[in-house]
């Protein structure tokens, strides 16, 4: 008589970007607990970490994420960029670059809103995973309609708070997100927190030029639209004082792009 035939076990089938990012979430978050009722992973609920500027309120608007991608994310780059700045394929190329993903990196896009850089990062992170978070239900619903890849989860946190472990992710975005968030210097120490070591960072973000000093910039640009505009030595200055090497800066226009990678 023959042995009987034992079955190997059946390989646990992947888990969903949604339950990857689950588990990274700290403190620990489990499925029956957090609301996915709208494709995405709402850890904030009724809090709003926005600030009460007219251009932060905009962004939670139902109306903008209609016609952000193909208007007003354009037009707004070419304001603050100039024309000879870097148009949209170019910034997309830039991020891509910035971030050198690998197929099985884990990214996070923080600000991500309707998830247009996001989806990069997806097809980029073939085998990997992809997490775009934002603090707009509006924007966080466009990206879940037009998501595309079957490895990119959203969550809705505050970028200045991160809901994750620390050295969490490959790589780490934030494009023209770090001028409307409330408490920018800390969410950029949040993006080294959740870098893994040798992981990138790539940021858009504004940049004061000209005679005047940013402080004088910054308060009226700020008072009238909610826009800080970050000095030339902001953002530089404190990813270096986080440890970060390789910190590279191009300034085009108004808008200064910065790049860094975690020591290890
Ligand atoms: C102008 S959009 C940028 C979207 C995309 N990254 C891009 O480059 O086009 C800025 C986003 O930052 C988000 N945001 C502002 N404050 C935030 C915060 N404290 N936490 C998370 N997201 C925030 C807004 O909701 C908005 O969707």
């Amino acid at each position: 008589m023959t042995d009987p035939v034992i079955a190997p076990d059946e390989p646990s089938p992947p888990s969903s970007p949604i339950e990857q990012a689950l588990a990274l979430c700290e403190p620990p978050r489990r499925r029956e607990d957090v609301d996915l009722a709208h494709g995405y992973l709402d850890l904030l609920g009724q809090r709003d970490p926005t600030g009460a500027h007219p251009g932060q309120r905009l962004m939670l608007s139902r109306a903008l994420p209609l016609v952000y991608q193909r208007f007003w994310r354009p037009t707004g780059a070419r304001l603050l960029m100039g024309l000879s700045g870097p148009d949209t394929a170019e910034e997309h190329r830039m991020a891509l670059e910035m971030l050198s993903i690998e197929p099985a990196d884990r990214v996070l896009d923080v600000g991500c809103g309707p998830g247009n850089f996001t989806r990069d990062f997806g097809a980029a992170a073939a085998e990997g995973w992809v997490v775009g978070v934002d603090a707009s239900a509006s924007m966080l619903e466009t990206a879940v309609r037009e998501s595309r890849d079957g490895n990119v989860a959203y969550v809705r946190g505050d970028a200045a708070a991160l809901p994750f472990r620390d050295a969490s992710f490959d790589a780490v975005c934030c494009f023209a997100a770090l001028y409307l968030i409330e408490e920018p210097l800390r969410a950029l120490a949040e993006t080294v927190r959740v870098l893994a070591p040798g992981g990138r960072v790539a940021l858009l973000a504004s940049c004061s030029r000209g005679p005047l000093p940013a402080s004088v910039g910054d308060a009226v640009v700020r008072r009238l639209s909610g826009v800080r505009v970050f000095g030339r030595e902001d953002l530089t200055g404190a990813l270096a004082d986080a440890g970060m090497t390789g910190i590279e800066q191009r300034v085009a226009g108004f808008a200064q792009f910065v790049s860094a990678r975690k020591p290890g």
